[in-house]
């Protein structure tokens, strides 16, 4: 049973299955927190579990289909295990919401992401026989219901989230509908939740939001942006390195760019989307930036800090891209080394302005990719060889693949994995890199 009365005392079991991006990661912890308290463990497996809940992400493909086959095996569970209770989470249940329980009988709740507090009271419903669902956005603050000690054990590096929604409306992006305005948290309540993580042993922490960078949280009677409340982190004793992630070009102020020069546990890093390098196309996108927009930008943080490592996210086959428009975005690819790279084919989202457009055949999004990819991929290797021989500062954060091997991230969010004992986790190691792969770096212990 779902409400903590039956089944065990404190043995409930709840799988959570994430979708999606940092937030959804971040997001499926607090589901996991907010049952805690009602005596319910991680599950790795729905096969075993009380409680499913499928977290889900609205962003690309078509999530709402690969949700419903997942539910379609579910169901099969389910049928063998009467009392599992299964439950949609995240963007797609804010997006679809009580219509999910009209297309799948197997479905007991729905939650969007502003009422995961209230899955404790959701599953008692479910469990008087009701099919709750909660996908709205109130106004009261969800952060504040999370019991602090009831949050899960955490690694040296946690994200924690600063601020949601967007209201930049990007024609092909279903945020702005799915997750709402953007709000940000106070202060305060920030500072007060990394001390608690760096009580517990968090060394590094990625502030989170879907456009982190426009953050402006309330701070007594005024209001503090991005950079300040770096600043105000990198105060606190015990935290080590600071990350941000996702920004927006239009929304890196110059207190940000110069709180890269000057504050050291700001890590060199930044996640900056482009979209895509024709002017045309960005415009079409309501992108409000040009390509050269962004390249004056990259300048100026590179000016700031000059090693930083620099990530984007790309768009291909936009509706209306032409051959030209897509040998833009290569050559700004090429104008702006990338260390890392995502990139997409448009996919068409219900109820955004793009997806009325005429569309790009699928053929020529496809090559388009594959050549993009085949770019991004020149540019990360590029990167990743250009670190071997240095000696860089490594968070080591878990045991590595191979016995007696550990790894962590360096300050340019690389993968590095060398030789040493667990009880290293949760240090900063240097360590020597000897050889780069693709997606991580080997090294030994620098001395
Ligand atoms: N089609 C393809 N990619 C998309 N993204 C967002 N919406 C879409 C869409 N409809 C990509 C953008 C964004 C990233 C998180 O996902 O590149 O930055
Ligand atoms: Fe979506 Fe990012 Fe554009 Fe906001 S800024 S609408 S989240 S792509």
């Amino acid at each position: 049973m779902a409400d903590g009365s039956t089944g065990g005392a404190g043995r409930l079991r709840l799988h959570v299955k994430t979708y999606g991006c940092q937030m959804n990661v971040y997001d499926s912890e607090r589901m996991a927190a907010a049952l805690a308290p009602l005596g319910y463990e991680s599950a790795d497996a729905a096969d075993d579990a009380d409680v499913v809940l499928l977290n889900t992400c609205h962003i690309r493909e078509k999530a709402a289909e690969k949700v419903y086959s997942e539910i379609g095996r579910l169901k099969a569970l389910k049928a063998a295990r009467p009392g599992m209770v299964i439950g949609v989470a995240g963007c797609v249940a804010q997006a679809e919401g009580a219509e999910m329980l009209d297309r799948a009988p197997a479905i007991d709740l729905v939650v969007g992401p502003q009422a995961y507090h209230r899955l404790p009271a959701m599953l008692a419903r479910v469990a008087r026989g009701e099919r709750p669902v909660e996908a709205d956005f109130p106004a009261e603050d969800k952060f504040d219901h999370l019991p602090e000690d009831a949050r899960p054990r955490r690694a040296p590096a946690a994200f924690l989230t600063v601020q949601e929604g967007c209201d930049k409306f990007c024609a092909f992006c279903v945020v702005p509908y799915t997750r709402g305005a953007e709000v940000s948290r106070p202060v305060a309540r920030i500072l007060a939740e990394a001390e608690a993580l760096v009580a517990r042993g968090v060394r590094e922490i990625t502030l989170l939001g879907q456009n982190v960078n426009a953050y402006h949280g309330a701070d007594g009677g005024r209001e503090l942006g991005l950079a300040g409340l770096v600043r105000r982190l990198a105060a606190i004793d015990g935290l080590e390195r600071i990350r941000y992630t996702t920004s927006h070009p239009n929304d890196m102020r110059d207190d940000l760019i110069a709180a890269h020069a000057e504050v050291a546990k700001l890590m060199p890093y930044l996640h900056l989307p482009v979209q895509a390098g024709s002017d045309r196309v960005l415009r079409a996108m309501n992108r409000k930036h040009t390509a050269e927009d962004y390249l004056r930008l990259v300048e100026r943080i590179r000016a700031a800090r000059p090693d930083i490592a620099l990530s984007g996210d790309f768009i291909v086959g936009f509706p209306g891209e032409t051959e030209a428009d897509f040998q833009a975005t290569l050559d700004l690819v090429g104008a702006v080394g990338y260390a890392h790279a995502y990139s997409f084919k448009y996919s068409p989202r219900p109820g955004t302005p793009a997806a009325a457009r005429a569309q790009v055949p699928e053929a020529e999004k496809a090559d388009r990719l594959a050549r993009l990819q085949a770019r991004l991929a020149a540019s990360q290797a590029a990167f990743q060889a250009a670190t071997v021989g240095r000696v860089l500062p490594v968070l080591v954060e878990k045991p590595g693949r191979m016995p007696g091997q550990v790894a962590g991230r360096s300050p340019y969010l690389q993968a590095v994995h060398f030789a040493g004992e667990p009880a290293l986790i949760g240090s900063i190691v240097p360590v020597r890199i000897v050889e780069a792969g693709n997606n991580s770096l080997a090294g030994e212990v620098a001395l």
